[in-house]
């Protein structure tokens, strides 16, 4: 049997050679699981990577499946078929209206997080460009908006990324000192993908609105409430915001379907236009049975809040107080309170992510990196290196994310792997010293 220090030896060599020595000899479609495996491989894996995305709920599933085949009318169509699933729509706008507060024509549906987060920042931004183009987004921002971001700096807008605390919080205080006669959007995260800090978007919400009201302009205020859905109060009348997005794979709905709310009289111009549907501000067929399953797992998280929350947050602080008392030299990432009720999230001195997330997958548990893998080189994390932390301390760090279905057997099984794991991986020869073996 070989141990998990030699398995780990070959697979950090492996990650650890250029992009050029790690091509593949094979053609690629030999390195494709086989359908059937597929299944196989991900039941016998104990899933912490709920941030990352979340498997579908069985009863979200039974709502979508009459959606693909019996019930496949366009809700464009003025015929019999085509008006069942305009009626489908209209009943699934209303219950994630119902769940936001918000009314029905302020749900656009769209194809996920990105492209709600996309729409959201450069379709206000644009259309406020006769009044300015400033806009503000937290450092810690998910790329999908810091991206969006970056598109409207080459476009001559100037962006402002917003310092945070060593948390990970934003402060009011400071959104309002940032503001000027030019800006146009802000666009602050509920809830925190990497390290799950919770901002105060009620009280930002507020500074946004007083200081555009003493400067007598418009301004727009987004959030990204994509990891909020499920944990936290989506109302967007409590949180003050004029644009929320969601995605519907990250509270056990279906991938490549996501919400974008658009306050009634938002100044808006669309990023994709076509056939006109969703009132103009998102053209394309509409994806019914994503949107099925959407609007029927956003009021199952809505209704199971309270008890999922407090099943992850057990979970999650048993993991947080053994971490700390079993692995010395570790640093919690993120707020120790303020922090979405299913994330964990630790930096290990010594040791890089990557590593750490092969030996526990090696074990059969999934878990995820902040670091991002790109080139062969091991890119610290965006929203580590805003806490102020280290790059190298960055690049060590592990997210576990927990879900509904997650169990104390699994936490045991968890901090069991990952206290020796922790333990052979610092007596291990440096990443490039291994790389020669
Ligand atoms: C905070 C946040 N925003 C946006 C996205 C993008 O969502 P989607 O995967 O639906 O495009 C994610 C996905 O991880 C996210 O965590």
């Amino acid at each position: 049997m070989p141990t998990v220090a030699s398995l780990l030896r070959h697979a950090i060599a492996v990650v650890s050679r250029s992009d050029a020595q790690i091509r593949p000899t094979r053609p690629r479609r030999m390195l494709k699981c086989r359908p059937d495996t597929v299944g196989m491989t991900t039941q016998n894996h104990i899933y912490f990577d709920h941030a990352g995305t979340t498997p579908m709920d069985e009863r979200v599933l039974e709502a979508m499946l009459p959606y693909f085949t019996r019930l496949y009318g366009n809700a464009s169509s003025v015929h019999t078929v085509g008006q069942e699933a305009r009626h489908a729509l209209d009943v699934a706008r209303e219950r994630v209206a119902g769940v936001l507060n918000c009314r029905n024509r302020e749900v656009v549906f769209t194809s996920g997080g990105t492209e709600s987060d996309n729409a959201a920042i450069q379709g206000a931004a644009y259309a406020l460009e006769q009044t300015g183009k400033h806009v503000i987004a937290a450092a810690s921002e998910h790329h999908a908006v810091l991206h969006a971001c970056e598109v409207l700096e080459d476009r001559g807008w100037r962006i402002t990324r917003l310092p945070v605390d060593d948390y990970g919080l934003v402060d009011p205080r400071r959104v309002y000192d940032a503001i000027t006669e030019t800006t146009t959007v802000v666009s602050i995260m509920y809830a925190n993908n990497e390290i799950g800090t919770i901002n105060p978007i009620p009280e930002i919400s507020a500074a946004v609105k007083q200081r555009a009201q003493e400067l007598d302009r418009t301004i727009v205020m987004h959030t990204d409430a994509v990891q909020a859905a499920g944990f936290l109060d989506l109302d967007v009348r409590r949180l003050g915001v004029d644009m929320m997005s969601l995605s519907g794979h990250k509270f056990y709905g279906p991938k490549g379907v996501g919400v974008l709310f658009i306050r009634r009289g938002v100044p808006y111009l669309p990023l994709i236009t076509g056939g006109g549907q969703e009132r103009e501000r998102r053209s394309g067929t509409e994806n019914i049975a994503g949107i099925i399953g959407l609007a029927a797992a956003l009021e199952l998280a809505e209704a199971h809040r309270d008890e999922v929350s407090e099943h992850c947050r057990n979970l999650r602080d048993r993991i947080i107080h053994e971490i700390v008392s079993r692995i010395p030299n570790c640093v919690l990432n993120g707020h120790p309170t303020e922090r979405l009720p299913n994330n964990v999230n630790f930096s290990f001195e010594g040791v890089e992510g990557e590593p750490i997330l092969l030996g526990l997958d090696l074990q059969g548990i999934a878990a995820s990196s902040g670091s991002a893998c790109s080139s062969g080189s091991l890119e610290p994390s965006h929203v580590l290196l805003a806490l102020g932390q280290t790059a190298d301390l960055a690049r060590g760090s592990l997210r576990i994310t927990l879900g509904k279905q997650n169990t104390d057997a699994e936490v045991d099984r968890l901090l069991s792997v990952l206290v020796s794991l922790i333990d052979e991986l610092r007596q291990l020869p440096t990443l490039s010293g291994a790389a020669d073996d």
